[in-house]
């Protein structure tokens, strides 16, 4: 696609699982591997965009020309991108954020004790891409949805209740797609549009999201 159509622009992406400990060794997680969220940085580098990677634990290298910040909670990943969401023009949250961290981190490892059933309390994380979509100064905001059932219903949803302009849907019941897979298959949501993107691989999937995504950001085209 065109190496010019994100020149000038900065992008902040938010890639990979976030980690939620409960004690120095334990923790609550998920399976994002980081894959889309990468991919999605280097086809928004090769579209001429600044950007800027805030990722979750991931087992991959950084794309060359990319600032990444590495990060491990959802409170640590709110705090990196609100630190550089100030100056972007786009913001895209592929990351895979736990809704839920342990309400306390033990200090030490936590022993096994006599009883069959152990209790963890959690409290509600913060909303990275609500949060950022409430900003005076809103980026045009992306969203992913991740979802088992009625996935356009329940991305259409969250379109509307964090504000985001576009969302972008994957069914992650499947395991040919989604977490951790190398391909992925999804429909591109905006409030009056629903674009199917077929099954390809998670970089050829992010040069098409780039060229919507700057499309429906200058608002020359309806993906
Ligand atoms: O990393 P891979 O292995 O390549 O897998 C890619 C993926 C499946 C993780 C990716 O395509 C994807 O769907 N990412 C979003 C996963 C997710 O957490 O979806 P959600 O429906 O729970 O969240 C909706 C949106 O809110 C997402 O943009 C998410 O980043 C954001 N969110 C969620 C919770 C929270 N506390 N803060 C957030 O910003």
């Amino acid at each position: 696609f065109d190496r010019g159509l994100l020149a000038g622009q900065h992008v902040v992406i938010t890639a990979g699982p976030t980690r939620e400990a409960i004690d120095p060794v334990r923790y609550i997680s998920n399976h994002s591997s980081g894959k889309m969220g990468y991919s999605l940085a280097e086809a928004a580098i090769d579209a001429g965009a600044q950007v800027t990677l805030i990722s979750g634990p991931v087992n991959l290298p950084a794309p060359a020309r990319c600032q990444r910040v590495m990060v491990e909670s959802a409170e640590q990943m709110l705090e990196a991108s609100l630190n550089h969401v100030s100056q972007c023009d786009i913001f895209i949250a592929s990351a895979a954020v736990a809704d839920y961290r342990p309400a306390a981190i033990a200090e030490h490892k936590m022993k096994k004790g006599k009883e069959e059933i152990m209790e963890l309390h959690l409290v509600k994380n913060p909303d990275i891409v609500a949060t950022v979509a409430a900003l005076e100064n809103k980026p045009f905001t992306v969203g992913f949805a991740a979802e088992t059932k009625d996935v356009i219903g329940y991305a259409q949803g969250k379109l509307v209740r964090k504000n985001l302009d576009l969302i972008i849907a994957n069914d992650v019941s499947r395991s040919d797609i989604g977490f951790n897979s190398d391909d992925n298959a999804v429909s591109v949501i905006s409030i009056d549009s629903i674009k199917e993107l077929p099954l390809c691989s998670k970089r050829q999937l992010a040069a098409k999201l780039v060229e919507i995504i700057a499309q429906a950001q200058t608002g020359s085209a309806k993906p």
